[in-house]
Protein backbone atom coordinates (compact mmCIF):
# COMPACT_ATOMS: atom_id res chain seq x y z
CA UNK A 1 0.00 0.00 0.00
CA UNK A 2 1.20 3.30 -0.72
CA UNK A 3 1.18 6.93 0.43
CA UNK A 4 -1.61 7.59 -1.61
CA UNK A 5 -5.12 7.47 -2.94
CA UNK A 6 -6.83 7.08 -6.29
CA UNK A 7 -9.99 9.39 -6.73
CA UNK A 8 -13.31 7.88 -7.10
CA UNK A 9 -13.84 6.77 -10.45
CA UNK A 10 -10.78 6.98 -11.61
CA UNK A 11 -10.62 5.33 -15.04
CA UNK A 12 -8.75 2.27 -15.04
CA UNK A 13 -7.99 0.19 -18.30
CA UNK A 14 -6.16 -0.55 -21.14
CA UNK A 15 -5.40 0.64 -24.58
CA UNK A 16 -5.81 -0.13 -28.18
CA UNK A 17 -5.44 0.96 -31.55
CA UNK A 18 -7.88 -0.38 -34.63
CA UNK A 19 -4.70 -1.31 -36.81
CA UNK A 20 -2.80 -3.29 -34.46
CA UNK A 21 -5.61 -5.35 -33.03
CA UNK A 22 -9.09 -5.38 -35.65
CA UNK A 23 -7.72 -7.79 -38.56
CA UNK A 24 -10.64 -8.11 -41.35
CA UNK A 25 -8.20 -5.81 -43.20
CA UNK A 26 -10.89 -5.34 -46.12
CA UNK A 27 -14.15 -7.23 -44.24
CA UNK A 28 -17.14 -4.78 -44.61
CA UNK A 29 -15.61 -2.82 -46.97
CA UNK A 30 -13.09 -1.58 -45.19
CA UNK A 31 -10.13 0.50 -47.13
CA UNK A 32 -6.45 0.24 -47.04
CA UNK A 33 -4.96 2.41 -44.56
CA UNK A 34 -0.99 3.85 -43.87
CA UNK A 35 -0.56 0.36 -41.35
CA UNK A 36 -1.76 -2.22 -44.34
CA UNK A 37 1.38 -1.09 -46.11
CA UNK A 38 4.07 -0.96 -43.12
CA UNK A 39 5.66 -4.65 -43.06
CA UNK A 40 6.49 -7.09 -40.29
CA UNK A 41 9.73 -7.52 -38.98
CA UNK A 42 12.65 -5.93 -39.12
CA UNK A 43 11.86 -4.09 -42.07
CA UNK A 44 9.02 -2.51 -40.18
CA UNK A 45 11.09 0.03 -38.28
CA UNK A 46 13.69 0.69 -41.08
CA UNK A 47 10.81 1.92 -43.42
CA UNK A 48 9.05 4.51 -40.64
CA UNK A 49 12.62 6.09 -40.00
CA UNK A 50 13.79 6.25 -43.41
CA UNK A 51 13.18 8.50 -46.45
CA UNK A 52 11.53 7.53 -49.78
CA UNK A 53 8.93 4.62 -49.00
CA UNK A 54 6.52 4.32 -51.59
CA UNK A 55 3.28 2.98 -49.52
CA UNK A 56 3.33 -0.25 -51.64
CA UNK A 57 2.32 -3.76 -50.69
CA UNK A 58 5.24 -6.03 -52.11
CA UNK A 59 4.44 -9.72 -52.80
CA UNK A 60 7.59 -10.96 -51.12
CA UNK A 61 6.72 -9.22 -47.16
CA UNK A 62 4.77 -10.07 -44.34
CA UNK A 63 1.77 -7.91 -43.37
CA UNK A 64 1.08 -8.74 -39.92
CA UNK A 65 -1.59 -6.27 -39.65
CA UNK A 66 -3.53 -7.42 -42.07
CA UNK A 67 -4.85 -9.96 -39.47
CA UNK A 68 -3.75 -8.48 -36.30
CA UNK A 69 -5.26 -10.70 -33.54
CA UNK A 70 -8.83 -10.98 -35.52
CA UNK A 71 -10.68 -8.54 -32.67
CA UNK A 72 -12.72 -7.80 -35.57
CA UNK A 73 -14.55 -11.15 -35.30
CA UNK A 74 -13.35 -11.63 -31.38
CA UNK A 75 -14.31 -8.35 -29.76
CA UNK A 76 -17.40 -10.41 -27.97
CA UNK A 77 -14.68 -12.52 -26.00
CA UNK A 78 -11.82 -10.02 -25.69
CA UNK A 79 -14.55 -7.63 -23.76
CA UNK A 80 -15.47 -10.00 -21.33
CA UNK A 81 -11.97 -10.48 -20.63
CA UNK A 82 -11.35 -7.14 -19.98
CA UNK A 83 -14.75 -6.78 -17.89
CA UNK A 84 -13.39 -9.40 -15.67
CA UNK A 85 -10.18 -7.68 -14.74
CA UNK A 86 -12.94 -4.86 -13.61
CA UNK A 87 -12.26 -2.23 -16.73
CA UNK A 88 -13.50 0.65 -16.22
CA UNK A 89 -12.94 2.30 -19.72
CA UNK A 90 -11.13 0.79 -22.82
CA UNK A 91 -8.86 2.76 -25.23
CA UNK A 92 -9.40 2.01 -28.93
CA UNK A 93 -9.45 3.36 -32.20
CA UNK A 94 -11.62 3.65 -34.95
CA UNK A 95 -10.25 2.73 -38.23
CA UNK A 96 -11.17 5.74 -40.85
CA UNK A 97 -11.41 3.50 -43.82
CA UNK A 98 -13.89 1.50 -42.64
CA UNK A 99 -15.91 4.70 -42.20
CA UNK A 100 -14.83 6.16 -45.27
CA UNK A 101 -12.87 3.61 -47.53
CA UNK A 102 -10.97 6.48 -49.44
CA UNK A 103 -11.65 8.87 -46.90
CA UNK A 104 -13.04 11.36 -49.69
CA UNK A 105 -16.07 10.04 -50.14
CA UNK A 106 -19.16 12.41 -48.94
CA UNK A 107 -21.28 9.33 -47.65
CA UNK A 108 -20.12 6.80 -45.16
CA UNK A 109 -19.70 3.24 -45.32
CA UNK A 110 -22.42 1.90 -43.04
CA UNK A 111 -21.18 -1.61 -42.71
CA UNK A 112 -18.08 0.29 -40.89
CA UNK A 113 -20.43 2.00 -39.11
CA UNK A 114 -22.51 -1.10 -37.52
CA UNK A 115 -19.44 -2.21 -36.63
CA UNK A 116 -18.05 -0.07 -34.08
CA UNK A 117 -22.09 0.09 -33.11
CA UNK A 118 -21.61 -2.76 -32.01
CA UNK A 119 -18.19 -2.82 -29.49
CA UNK A 120 -19.06 0.02 -28.20
CA UNK A 121 -23.01 -1.91 -26.95
CA UNK A 122 -20.78 -4.82 -25.92
CA UNK A 123 -18.58 -2.36 -23.85
CA UNK A 124 -21.96 -0.92 -22.40
CA UNK A 125 -23.09 -4.02 -21.46
CA UNK A 126 -20.38 -4.78 -19.21
CA UNK A 127 -20.46 -1.11 -17.92
CA UNK A 128 -17.06 -0.26 -19.77
CA UNK A 129 -16.80 3.37 -21.01
CA UNK A 130 -15.05 3.83 -24.29
CA UNK A 131 -12.29 6.04 -24.83
CA UNK A 132 -12.08 6.71 -28.81
CA UNK A 133 -9.19 8.25 -30.67
CA UNK A 134 -9.90 9.40 -33.84
CA UNK A 135 -6.92 8.98 -35.56
CA UNK A 136 -4.22 6.02 -34.58
CA UNK A 137 -1.93 5.83 -37.62
CA UNK A 138 -4.85 5.08 -39.96
CA UNK A 139 -4.59 7.52 -42.47
CA UNK A 140 -6.64 5.84 -44.95
CA UNK A 141 -4.15 5.16 -48.17
CA UNK A 142 -6.04 6.83 -51.01
CA UNK A 143 -5.48 10.03 -49.11
CA UNK A 144 -1.91 8.98 -49.33
CA UNK A 145 -1.56 8.85 -52.82
CA UNK A 146 -4.08 11.21 -54.00
CA UNK A 147 -3.30 13.94 -51.75
CA UNK A 148 0.34 13.71 -50.13
CA UNK A 149 -1.73 12.68 -46.84
CA UNK A 150 -1.36 16.16 -44.62
CA UNK A 151 0.68 18.11 -46.68
CA UNK A 152 -2.60 18.46 -48.24
CA UNK A 153 -4.82 21.23 -46.67
CA UNK A 154 -8.04 19.40 -48.36
CA UNK A 155 -7.18 16.67 -46.12
CA UNK A 156 -8.55 19.02 -43.30
CA UNK A 157 -12.08 18.70 -45.21
CA UNK A 158 -11.91 14.94 -44.96
CA UNK A 159 -11.00 14.85 -41.71
CA UNK A 160 -13.90 17.29 -40.38
CA UNK A 161 -16.64 15.40 -42.49
CA UNK A 162 -15.18 11.93 -40.88
CA UNK A 163 -15.29 13.08 -37.12
CA UNK A 164 -18.17 14.90 -37.65
CA UNK A 165 -19.89 11.79 -38.73
CA UNK A 166 -18.37 9.72 -35.98
CA UNK A 167 -20.23 12.37 -33.46
CA UNK A 168 -23.61 12.36 -34.33
CA UNK A 169 -23.34 8.57 -34.76
CA UNK A 170 -21.88 7.85 -31.47
CA UNK A 171 -23.44 10.71 -29.13
CA UNK A 172 -25.53 8.02 -27.12
CA UNK A 173 -22.32 5.86 -27.01
CA UNK A 174 -19.19 7.67 -26.38
CA UNK A 175 -18.39 10.16 -23.87
CA UNK A 176 -14.19 10.89 -23.95
CA UNK A 177 -12.51 11.36 -27.44
CA UNK A 178 -9.24 12.37 -28.46
CA UNK A 179 -7.83 13.33 -31.99
CA UNK A 180 -4.61 12.47 -33.12
CA UNK A 181 -2.14 9.86 -31.59
CA UNK A 182 1.11 10.66 -30.50
CA UNK A 183 0.20 14.33 -32.53
CA UNK A 184 4.21 14.83 -32.11
CA UNK A 185 5.76 11.92 -32.94
CA UNK A 186 5.43 12.73 -36.18
CA UNK A 187 8.57 14.52 -36.31
CA UNK A 188 10.34 11.26 -36.15
CA UNK A 189 7.79 9.17 -38.06
CA UNK A 190 5.86 11.71 -40.06
CA UNK A 191 4.40 7.84 -42.07
CA UNK A 192 2.43 7.19 -38.99
CA UNK A 193 0.59 9.93 -38.44
CA UNK A 194 0.62 12.34 -41.48
CA UNK A 195 0.75 9.65 -43.97
CA UNK A 196 4.05 10.73 -45.68
CA UNK A 197 7.82 9.90 -46.11
CA UNK A 198 10.32 12.33 -46.93
CA UNK A 199 11.46 12.90 -49.44
CA UNK A 200 15.44 12.26 -49.91
CA UNK A 201 16.99 14.84 -50.61
CA UNK A 202 14.20 17.43 -48.57
CA UNK A 203 14.67 18.64 -45.23
CA UNK A 204 11.72 17.48 -42.91
CA UNK A 205 11.21 20.39 -41.30
CA UNK A 206 8.91 22.34 -43.66
CA UNK A 207 6.47 19.42 -44.39
CA UNK A 208 6.11 18.43 -41.18
CA UNK A 209 5.48 21.78 -39.46
CA UNK A 210 2.79 22.42 -42.47
CA UNK A 211 1.56 19.08 -42.12
CA UNK A 212 0.88 19.92 -38.19
CA UNK A 213 -0.48 23.12 -38.50
CA UNK A 214 -3.19 21.36 -40.55
CA UNK A 215 -3.76 18.75 -38.22
CA UNK A 216 -4.32 21.62 -35.55
CA UNK A 217 -7.37 23.06 -37.47
CA UNK A 218 -8.72 19.62 -37.87
CA UNK A 219 -8.17 19.16 -34.71
CA UNK A 220 -9.77 22.25 -33.04
CA UNK A 221 -12.58 21.89 -36.05
CA UNK A 222 -13.06 18.17 -34.21
CA UNK A 223 -13.24 19.72 -30.82
CA UNK A 224 -15.46 22.18 -31.78
CA UNK A 225 -17.92 19.95 -33.44
CA UNK A 226 -17.60 17.63 -30.58
CA UNK A 227 -18.46 20.25 -28.06
CA UNK A 228 -21.59 21.17 -30.22
CA UNK A 229 -22.72 18.08 -31.12
CA UNK A 230 -22.12 15.91 -27.35
CA UNK A 231 -22.85 19.01 -24.71
CA UNK A 232 -21.29 16.57 -22.08
CA UNK A 233 -18.41 14.84 -23.36
CA UNK A 234 -14.63 15.31 -23.28
CA UNK A 235 -12.24 15.54 -26.21
CA UNK A 236 -8.42 15.64 -25.60
CA UNK A 237 -5.27 15.69 -27.50
CA UNK A 238 -2.43 12.65 -27.73
CA UNK A 239 0.97 13.43 -27.03
CA UNK A 240 3.64 11.49 -26.46
CA UNK A 241 5.86 12.63 -23.49
CA UNK A 242 9.29 11.68 -22.87
CA UNK A 243 11.21 13.67 -20.17
CA UNK A 244 14.19 15.45 -21.50
CA UNK A 245 16.77 14.93 -18.98
CA UNK A 246 20.22 16.79 -19.74
CA UNK A 247 22.87 13.79 -19.47
CA UNK A 248 24.75 16.46 -16.54
CA UNK A 249 25.02 20.36 -14.79
CA UNK A 250 26.33 21.47 -17.74
CA UNK A 251 24.29 24.66 -18.60
CA UNK A 252 24.72 24.35 -22.75
CA UNK A 253 23.52 20.53 -22.18
CA UNK A 254 20.52 21.72 -19.83
CA UNK A 255 19.57 24.34 -22.62
CA UNK A 256 19.74 21.70 -25.26
CA UNK A 257 18.04 19.46 -23.08
CA UNK A 258 15.24 22.37 -22.78
CA UNK A 259 14.86 23.37 -26.20
CA UNK A 260 14.36 19.16 -27.28
CA UNK A 261 11.68 19.09 -24.65
CA UNK A 262 9.88 22.47 -26.32
CA UNK A 263 9.99 21.35 -29.87
CA UNK A 264 9.57 17.47 -29.13
CA UNK A 265 7.19 17.25 -26.22
CA UNK A 266 5.33 20.83 -26.05
CA UNK A 267 4.94 22.16 -29.46
CA UNK A 268 1.82 20.06 -30.30
CA UNK A 269 0.44 19.62 -27.37
CA UNK A 270 0.72 24.22 -26.64
CA UNK A 271 -1.38 24.66 -29.73
CA UNK A 272 -3.96 22.10 -28.96
CA UNK A 273 -4.33 23.13 -25.51
CA UNK A 274 -3.64 27.25 -25.50
CA UNK A 275 -5.05 27.61 -29.03
CA UNK A 276 -1.96 29.43 -29.93
CA UNK A 277 1.67 28.59 -31.40
CA UNK A 278 4.01 29.12 -28.76
CA UNK A 279 6.58 31.52 -27.79
CA UNK A 280 9.57 29.73 -29.45
CA UNK A 281 7.69 29.50 -32.40
CA UNK A 282 9.17 32.51 -34.64
CA UNK A 283 12.77 31.49 -33.81
CA UNK A 284 12.32 27.97 -34.29
CA UNK A 285 11.07 28.71 -37.80
CA UNK A 286 13.25 31.14 -38.38
CA UNK A 287 16.65 29.03 -38.05
CA UNK A 288 14.80 26.23 -39.74
CA UNK A 289 13.72 27.80 -42.81
CA UNK A 290 9.81 27.38 -42.24
CA UNK A 291 7.02 28.87 -44.09
CA UNK A 292 3.58 28.11 -43.09
CA UNK A 293 1.09 28.72 -44.88
CA UNK A 294 -1.43 29.86 -42.54
CA UNK A 295 -4.68 30.55 -44.18
CA UNK A 296 -7.25 33.58 -42.78
CA UNK A 297 -9.29 32.49 -40.07
CA UNK A 298 -7.33 29.39 -39.01
CA UNK A 299 -5.80 31.17 -35.72
CA UNK A 300 -9.46 31.70 -34.58
CA UNK A 301 -10.02 28.29 -35.31
CA UNK A 302 -7.41 27.15 -33.00
CA UNK A 303 -8.57 29.04 -30.63
CA UNK A 304 -12.26 27.92 -30.56
CA UNK A 305 -10.86 24.38 -30.07
CA UNK A 306 -8.85 23.78 -27.35
CA UNK A 307 -8.84 20.68 -25.67
CA UNK A 308 -10.75 19.29 -22.63
CA UNK A 309 -7.62 17.02 -21.54
CA UNK A 310 -4.48 15.98 -22.51
CA UNK A 311 -3.79 12.29 -22.76
CA UNK A 312 -0.44 10.89 -23.45
CA UNK A 313 1.59 7.94 -23.53
CA UNK A 314 4.42 7.28 -21.11
CA UNK A 315 7.02 4.67 -21.78
CA UNK A 316 10.84 6.01 -21.32
CA UNK A 317 12.31 9.17 -20.32
CA UNK A 318 15.21 10.74 -22.93
CA UNK A 319 18.73 11.55 -21.58
CA UNK A 320 20.26 14.68 -24.06
CA UNK A 321 23.82 16.22 -24.42
CA UNK A 322 24.64 19.29 -26.94
CA UNK A 323 27.19 17.20 -28.67
CA UNK A 324 26.44 13.36 -28.71
CA UNK A 325 28.56 10.76 -30.70
CA UNK A 326 27.65 7.24 -31.55
CA UNK A 327 28.90 5.60 -29.04
CA UNK A 328 26.75 7.69 -26.67
CA UNK A 329 23.52 6.64 -28.15
CA UNK A 330 20.43 4.29 -26.33
CA UNK A 331 19.81 0.99 -28.16
CA UNK A 332 16.22 1.11 -28.30
CA UNK A 333 14.43 4.26 -27.41
CA UNK A 334 12.48 5.54 -30.06
CA UNK A 335 13.51 8.75 -30.04
CA UNK A 336 16.81 8.95 -29.34
CA UNK A 337 19.17 10.01 -26.45
CA UNK A 338 22.29 9.27 -24.91
CA UNK A 339 22.01 6.37 -22.35
CA UNK A 340 21.03 7.22 -18.94
CA UNK A 341 23.09 5.19 -16.82
CA UNK A 342 20.99 5.25 -14.03
CA UNK A 343 18.40 3.11 -16.05
CA UNK A 344 17.71 -0.41 -17.14
CA UNK A 345 16.01 -1.55 -20.20
CA UNK A 346 13.59 -3.47 -21.39
CA UNK A 347 13.91 -6.17 -23.81
CA UNK A 348 14.02 -3.99 -26.96
CA UNK A 349 16.42 -1.63 -25.29
CA UNK A 350 13.89 1.04 -24.17
CA UNK A 351 14.84 2.62 -21.03
CA UNK A 352 12.60 2.04 -17.95
CA UNK A 353 11.92 4.84 -15.70
CA UNK A 354 9.11 5.15 -13.43
CA UNK A 355 10.20 7.99 -11.89
CA UNK A 356 10.13 9.45 -15.34
CA UNK A 357 6.37 9.00 -15.23
CA UNK A 358 5.70 11.43 -12.19
CA UNK A 359 8.25 13.80 -13.38
CA UNK A 360 6.06 14.13 -16.68
CA UNK A 361 2.70 14.24 -14.62
CA UNK A 362 4.37 17.49 -12.94
CA UNK A 363 5.83 19.16 -15.81
CA UNK A 364 2.10 18.77 -17.66
CA UNK A 365 0.11 19.75 -15.14
CA UNK A 366 2.12 22.61 -14.17
CA UNK A 367 2.13 23.76 -17.34
CA UNK A 368 -1.29 23.74 -18.12
CA UNK A 369 -3.42 23.23 -14.85
CA UNK A 370 -5.64 20.53 -17.45
CA UNK A 371 -6.46 17.10 -16.35
CA UNK A 372 -4.58 14.40 -17.58
CA UNK A 373 -5.09 10.78 -18.87
CA UNK A 374 -2.44 8.44 -18.80
CA UNK A 375 -3.73 6.45 -22.45
CA UNK A 376 -0.56 4.27 -22.92
CA UNK A 377 2.20 3.15 -20.77
CA UNK A 378 3.73 -0.43 -20.00
CA UNK A 379 6.14 -2.89 -20.88
CA UNK A 380 6.68 -4.46 -24.11
CA UNK A 381 8.61 -8.23 -23.84
CA UNK A 382 9.13 -11.37 -24.78
CA UNK A 383 7.10 -14.35 -22.86
CA UNK A 384 7.02 -17.67 -22.33
CA UNK A 385 4.10 -20.19 -22.20
CA UNK A 386 5.05 -22.92 -19.79
CA UNK A 387 4.34 -26.04 -20.39
CA UNK A 388 1.48 -25.96 -17.50
CA UNK A 389 -0.16 -22.83 -20.06
CA UNK A 390 0.24 -20.53 -17.51
CA UNK A 391 2.48 -17.54 -18.40
CA UNK A 392 4.73 -15.84 -15.32
CA UNK A 393 5.12 -12.37 -16.51
CA UNK A 394 6.30 -10.85 -13.26
CA UNK A 395 8.52 -8.26 -14.81
CA UNK A 396 5.71 -6.82 -16.61
CA UNK A 397 3.71 -6.65 -13.19
CA UNK A 398 7.12 -4.70 -11.69
CA UNK A 399 7.00 -2.46 -14.48
CA UNK A 400 3.50 -1.91 -14.29
CA UNK A 401 3.44 -1.91 -10.24
CA UNK A 402 6.47 1.27 -9.92
CA UNK A 403 4.49 3.03 -12.59
CA UNK A 404 1.29 3.09 -10.84
CA UNK A 405 3.24 3.70 -7.61
CA UNK A 406 4.48 7.08 -9.29
CA UNK A 407 1.05 8.05 -10.67
CA UNK A 408 -0.49 7.62 -6.94
CA UNK A 409 2.91 9.57 -5.92
CA UNK A 410 1.91 12.56 -8.31
CA UNK A 411 -2.04 12.54 -7.37
CA UNK A 412 -0.97 12.66 -3.92
CA UNK A 413 1.33 16.04 -5.47
CA UNK A 414 -1.73 17.05 -6.44
CA UNK A 415 -2.02 16.59 -10.12
CA UNK A 416 -5.47 15.89 -11.37
CA UNK A 417 -4.95 12.46 -13.30
CA UNK A 418 -8.14 11.12 -15.14
CA UNK A 419 -7.17 7.26 -15.59
CA UNK A 420 -4.30 5.14 -16.77
CA UNK A 421 -5.22 3.00 -19.80
CA UNK A 422 -2.27 0.82 -19.66
CA UNK A 423 -1.03 0.19 -23.41
CA UNK A 424 -1.54 -3.50 -25.10
CA UNK A 425 -4.17 -4.71 -22.42
CA UNK A 426 -4.18 -7.77 -25.19
CA UNK A 427 -1.12 -8.87 -27.04
CA UNK A 428 -1.25 -7.21 -30.62
CA UNK A 429 0.86 -6.06 -33.40
CA UNK A 430 3.59 -3.76 -32.30
CA UNK A 431 3.57 -0.37 -33.81
CA UNK A 432 7.33 0.20 -34.92
CA UNK A 433 9.16 -3.63 -35.42
CA UNK A 434 5.59 -5.41 -36.86
CA UNK A 435 6.29 -8.62 -34.30
CA UNK A 436 3.36 -10.02 -32.08
CA UNK A 437 6.46 -11.27 -30.13
CA UNK A 438 6.78 -7.76 -28.58
CA UNK A 439 3.88 -8.15 -26.06
CA UNK A 440 2.67 -5.55 -23.99
CA UNK A 441 -0.85 -8.19 -22.73
CA UNK A 442 -2.04 -9.06 -19.95
CA UNK A 443 -3.66 -11.46 -22.29
CA UNK A 444 -1.57 -13.74 -24.13
CA UNK A 445 -2.41 -14.38 -28.14
CA UNK A 446 -1.25 -17.50 -29.62
CA UNK A 447 0.03 -15.52 -32.30
CA UNK A 448 3.59 -15.17 -34.04
CA UNK A 449 6.25 -13.23 -36.11
CA UNK A 450 5.73 -15.91 -38.74
CA UNK A 451 2.01 -15.11 -39.03
CA UNK A 452 1.39 -18.64 -37.26
CA UNK A 453 -1.00 -19.39 -34.31
CA UNK A 454 -4.30 -20.53 -33.28
CA UNK A 455 -4.96 -16.78 -31.70
CA UNK A 456 -6.13 -18.36 -28.76
CA UNK A 457 -6.74 -16.12 -25.73
CA UNK A 458 -4.58 -17.07 -22.27
CA UNK A 459 -4.84 -15.07 -19.05
CA UNK A 460 -1.46 -13.93 -17.96
CA UNK A 461 -0.34 -13.71 -14.47
CA UNK A 462 -0.35 -10.21 -14.55
CA UNK A 463 -4.06 -10.37 -15.57
CA UNK A 464 -4.88 -11.70 -11.92
CA UNK A 465 -2.60 -8.80 -10.49
CA UNK A 466 -4.45 -5.77 -12.52
CA UNK A 467 -7.84 -7.39 -11.68
CA UNK A 468 -6.87 -6.90 -7.71
CA UNK A 469 -5.23 -3.26 -8.58
CA UNK A 470 -8.76 -2.20 -10.14
CA UNK A 471 -10.97 -3.98 -7.56
CA UNK A 472 -8.65 -2.40 -4.87
CA UNK A 473 -8.40 1.15 -6.77
CA UNK A 474 -5.01 1.04 -6.04
CA UNK A 475 -4.53 -0.31 -2.87
CA UNK A 476 -2.99 -3.28 -3.67
CA UNK A 477 -0.51 -3.42 -5.68
C1 LIG B 1 2.88 4.16 -29.08
C2 LIG B 1 1.81 3.98 -30.10
O1 LIG B 1 3.92 4.89 -29.66
O2 LIG B 1 3.55 3.07 -28.59
C3 LIG B 1 1.26 2.57 -30.18
O3 LIG B 1 0.76 4.90 -29.93
C4 LIG B 1 2.38 1.57 -30.00
O4 LIG B 1 0.58 2.43 -31.39
C5 LIG B 1 2.99 1.79 -28.63
O5 LIG B 1 2.02 0.24 -30.19
C6 LIG B 1 4.10 0.81 -28.29
O6 LIG B 1 5.04 0.79 -29.30
P1 LIG B 1 5.51 -0.56 -30.00
O7 LIG B 1 6.35 -0.15 -31.11
O8 LIG B 1 6.23 -1.31 -28.94
O9 LIG B 1 4.26 -1.24 -30.43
Amino acid sequence: MGEFKFPEGFLWGGATAANQIEGGYKKGNKGLNVADVLPGGKERYETLMKSGFDFEIKPNQYYPNHEAIDFYHRYEEDIALFAEMGFKAFRMSIAWTRIFPNGDETEPNEEGLAFYDRVFDELHKHGIEPVVTLSHYELPLHLVKEYGGWRSRQVVTFFDRYAKVLFERYKDKVKYWMTFNEINSALVMPINGLGFSIEKEEDRYQPTFQAYHHQFVASALAVKACHDIIPDSEIGCMILFAPVYSFDSNPDNVLYALKEEQIFNYFCADVQVRGEYPSFTNRFFKEHSIELDIQEGDLEILKEGIVDYIGFSYYMSRTEKKVKSPEDATQGNIIGGVRNPFLEVSDWGWEIDPVGMRISLHKLFDRYQKPLFIVENGLGAFDELTEDGSINDDYRIDYLREHVKAMGEAIEDGVELMGYTSWGCIDMVSMSTGEFSKRYGYIYVDKHDDGSGTLDRKKKKSFFWYKDVIETNGEKL
